[in-house]
Order: C-alpha cells, then structure tokens, then sequence
C-alpha cells in the first residue's frame, strides 16, 4: 500500500515537473556567410555560402546564400571561407622564443613545470592562426596530454589536439634530450628513450595508458639533438617492427621522425602511418610509400627560421652545420614526391619556429610544387585522413564540427593570405573576428 502511494506521488510530481519547466530552448543556431568557400574534399573554390551551425557541428551548407531567420548571422562579406586548418607536426609544449642565446637553458634550467605554464600561450596562439586541429608529436613528461586535456575541457583556448606523450627512441638518439651533457649528472621527468623490442613495446604501453592519441618514434637521427648524424638508423627494423606492432594492436597510428634515406624505408617497411621529415627520401623510398600508402610528412619551412635564428640562439655550429646537410635537399624531395603523386599532410614542426607562423609553409609547398589547392588539401581534408578523424574535421559539411576560418583575398591566387587568418571559429564558438 505505502508503495503505491510512494509510485504515485512519484508519478504526480514527475507530471508536475513537467508542466512547469521552461521549455527546452532550440539549440543555438549561426549562420556564417561569406562570398566564397573551399570545397577541401573536391578541391574546389566555390561561390556565396552559408553555413548553418547548429551546437557545435555544421548542420547545412546552403548555396542558395540564405541565412535562415531563426540563426544569428555572422556575415563576413566578401572573404573566402575554408575548414578549420590542420598541422600534423606540432610541439605546442616549447617555443624557440624561450632561447635566447643560451642553448643550455630548456635542458638545464627548466623543468617541465616551466613547460606546462607557457604552453597555453602557443596553443592559443596555433588556433588564432586558424588552426583548429593539430597532432602533437613529441611531449615528455606529458605536458600535450594535460594541455589536450584543458582544451577538451574549456579551461583553456587551443586547436583540437591529438598527443603522442615522449617520442620513443634509443639512448644518445634524437629522442634523449640529455646526450653530451657530463654522466654525472641526473636528469628526472619521464622521457622517451627505450632500447630493444621488449623495452620498445613497454613504452608504447605506457604511452597508451598515460593518455597518448598516436605513438611517435624516432627511426632516424635528427638536426637538433647532439648526436654526429643527421640521417642514421636509430632502431633496429625488429625494434621498429615490434613498435608499430604494439601501437597498431592497440589501435594507435604511428608517426616516425626520419631524414635518412634507409630510415626512411625501414619505417616505411616496418608499417608506419607517416613519416615526418622526410628530407633524404629516395627513389624506392617514393616507391614504397606509395606502395604502402605511407603519409609523407614534409615540414619545408624550417630550414629558412633554422638557418635564420638558431646560430644566434646559441646552438652549436655543428647544428646549423646538420641543418645546411638536410634543409635544400629535404625541399627538392619535397617536389619529387609531389609529382609522384604520394600522400602529403601539412606539417611543420611548430615549436622549431614560433607558434603561430604555421601558415607560413603554404608558401614554402606552392614553391616547391604543390598547388594551392593542394597545399590546402594537404593542411584540410588529407590531413583529416591520416588522423582518422574525417568524421569530425577537415571540410565544410554537415556533420562534420563547426571549425571555420576566413581570409581576405583569394587563397588559389595567392597561398600566403593563409598566414592573415582573421575569422576563426571552432566548434561554433568564435575565437577571432577580425576581418570585419
Ligand atoms: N625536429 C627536426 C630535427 O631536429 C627539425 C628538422 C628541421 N629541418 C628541416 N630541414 N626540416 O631533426
């Protein structure tokens, strides 16, 4: 009996409930309209567009240029609308900035707090650039996982990120920060460096379960680190076929640093998504890559800030020196593997040069072969796929999130209006309107 009684007062203020709350606003609406827009995924400029957002994901992409009257419009005349921008090769965790003169200071000075307190300055400024999207590649003590994490929350501005944690790589190799510093000293925080296929296999694991998106190795030697070679293996191919195999079973894809021509292809070899760099890549690299489907990962407009800043910096000579060894030969690959017809993402390595400067390299690929329109597919709908998030990012269309930024001028005609973004809209909030 009292059960009942408590059902039905139950019921009764459920009802009443009901009857008295307000009702449920419509989801925001935004319309956003400009003169023209890219088509990323038909590599195509189109004419008058409104894009209706709904919440934040584009609900409709109207030619017929009306704004429906219930949507709050948004109209930026006469600019040129593209999706949101991405880079597939940032370091949002450092800027060359904080160097000034003394080489030692990130090492030696800082730890990964001084790290954590400035890394929000870069990722606001990244996505103010127009760039709603980047894959971080290379973090230690998982700086990028909590900056991911503050963005996804809204504690913080910054592009969508996808996080490896610290790049995997052997001892004295390009991942080990500590190489030519005295054995007497210890460094702590948690990096990357593992050596042989079990140790390889365990710091994926880890990277897996402390937050990481996709898993970054270092096949080769690089530019920026102590070690004599640019181009070298660093792994065995057992030690990198144990990686991508782990990282794969874990659902992870795989990103590899690589300059040297047999690095290169053992990576590509060992299954690897994308290589980054890519800068002494050969013929039967080309060849392989196709083969396989590998996304080839060129960051072209280092060698210009590097040569420029980095002896000034205080960097040794023997950096600037590895640098002149990679930096033309790595833009003349560039161009062969353009016409080669392979699959190219944007990525620059941001954190090498300032934050921000990201469109810069569209410039950098237009010289060196690519179109426009590819250069923009590169940094849009192509690099949506090698993320395996073309379900969420890198077109204007329904579905997809609200991630939009406008330049004056026609990008087709002139790349470089890509470095004066001055909408930027992510997931339909806007976070700069400077072009009205
Ligand atoms: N992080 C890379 C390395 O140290 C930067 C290479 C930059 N140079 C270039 N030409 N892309 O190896």
């Amino acid at each position: 009996m009292l059960r009942t009684l408590c059902l039905a007062l139950l019921f009764a203020s459920t009802a009443a409930a009901a009857a008295d709350a307000p009702a449920v606003p419509p989801p925001q609406r935004i319309a956003v309209k400009a003169a023209h827009w890219i088509d990323a995924e038909a590599g195509r400029m189109r004419g008058a567009v409104v894009v209706v957002i709904e919440g934040d994901r584009i609900k409709e992409v109207r030619e017929d240029g009306q704004a429906p009257a219930d949507a709050k419009l948004v109209d930026l005349g006469g600019a040129t609308l593209l999706p949101g921008l991405i880079d597939v090769h940032t370091h949002l965790t450092s800027d060359p900035t904080e160097i000034k003169g003394d080489y030692y200071e990130s090492v030696l000075k800082r730890s990964a707090i001084d790290s954590a307190i400035l890394a929000h300055l870069y990722a606001k400024r990244t996505l103010d650039a127009g760039f709603t999207t980047v894959r971080n590649v290379g973090a230690d003590d998982y700086v990028d996982v909590a900056l991911r994490n503050a963005i996804d929350r809204g504690d913080i501005p910054g592009p969508r990120m996808l996080v490896s944690g610290p790049a995997i790589g052997a001892t004295g190799g390009h991942a080990d920060d500590t190489t030519g510093y005295s054995p007497w000293i210890e460094f702590h925080g948690v990096n990357g460096v593992a050596d042989g296929v079990d140790a390889v296999r365990l710091k994926v694991r880890e990277n897996v379960k402390n937050g990481a998106d996709v898993i970054k190795f270092m096949a080769s030697a690089g530019v920026l680190s102590a070690e004599t070679s640019v181009g070298a293996p660093q792994y065995t191919q057992e030690e990198m076929n144990a990686l991508v195999d782990e990282a794969h079973r874990w659902g992870k894809k795989v990103a590899a640093h690589a300059h040297g021509a047999e690095a290169i292809k053992m990576a590509i070899r060992a299954g690897v998504d994308s290589v980054e760099h890519c800068s002494m890549i050969d013929a039967e690299g080309l060849k392989l890559a196709k083969q396989r489907g590998t996304w080839l990962d060129f960051d072209v407009y280092n060698d210009d800030y590097i040569l420029a800043e980095y002896a000034k910096k205080g960097f040794p000579a023997s950096t600037v020196e590895k640098e002149k060894l990679v930096g033309r030969l790595q833009r003349e690959n560039f161009r062969r593997a353009v016409q080669a017809g392979e699959k190219m993402a944007f990525a620059t390595d941001a954190g090498v040069y300032p934050h921000g400067w990201n469109g810069k390299q569209f410039a950098k690929m237009v010289e060196w072969g690519m179109t426009p329109m590819q250069a923009i597919q590169a940094a849009t709908w192509n690099a949506a796929d090698l993320l395996g998030w073309r379900d969420r990012v890198g077109a204007i269309k329904p579905g997809l999130y609200a991630d939009l930024v406008a330049v004056d001028g026609d990008p087709l005609q002139d790349v470089s209006v890509l470095e004066h973004v001055g909408f930027v809209m992510k997931g339909g909030a806007v976070d700069k309107d400077a072009l009205r």
